[in-house]
């Protein structure tokens, strides 16, 4: 992953479209949050077998991606997500669950989750694209961070997560449990 320009100075005001883009570093923030606690909670599980070495490179990405969002909330003055604490516990319980599951169930709940970030940070991009130079950086970004989480995905996928029982079902949920918490976490 390529370092993402810094998106300081401040670019959020107090005009409607900033408050989107508080909307976005808040939601972006908590979904990067969510990720580091699934891979933690899949390594709390799967921590000494032939996936672990993955999962961790994945969780460390996801930091990195963490602390930039970290960095960006208090840069731009935006409070978190009331739904953090919820976020921190659910998110490390899907790890671990799916990661009971099995190795490849870990990688279907991977490649549910990193799907809907791709889509989501795709409309962000879209989005920050008609924003024009305010945006720029943080749309360079998403775009980054993205390219991670599309990577994340397809190795998971070569990881056997299609082959997971149920996986239909199993992506499903996830995938619409996901869409809720972006959801929220761009609204409250
Ligand atoms: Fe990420
Ligand atoms: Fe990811």
């Amino acid at each position: 992953m390529d370092l993402p320009p810094k998106a300081s100075p401040r670019m959020i005001g107090h005009n409607s479209s900033d408050k989107n883009l508080a909307r976005m570093i808040r939601v972006d923030h908590a979904g990067e949050h969510g990720a580091v606690q699934i891979y933690r909670g899949q390594l709390a599980v799967l921590g000494h077998t032939a996936s672990a070495r993955t999962i961790r490179h994945m969780e460390e990405q996801e930091q990195a991606h963490l602390k930039t969002f970290d960095a960006l909330m208090v840069e731009q003055g935006v409070r978190p997500t009331v739904f953090s604490p919820v976020w921190h516990v659910a998110g490390f319980a899907l790890g671990a669950v799916t990661a009971l599951m099995g190795e490849k169930a870990a990688m279907a709940c991977t490649a549910a989750v990193e799907e809907v970030i791709d889509q989501h940070y795709a409309s962000q991009v879209a989005a920050l694209e008609e924003d024009g130079a305010p945006a720029a950086a943080l749309k360079e970004t998403i775009e980054a961070f993205r390219a991670d989480e599309i990577e994340h995905r397809d190795t998971a996928i070569a990881h056997g997560a299609e082959q997971t029982p149920g996986y239909g079902l199993l992506s499903g949920a996830i995938k619409a449990g996901c869409r809720l918490a972006i959801r929220l976490s761009e609204r409250f």
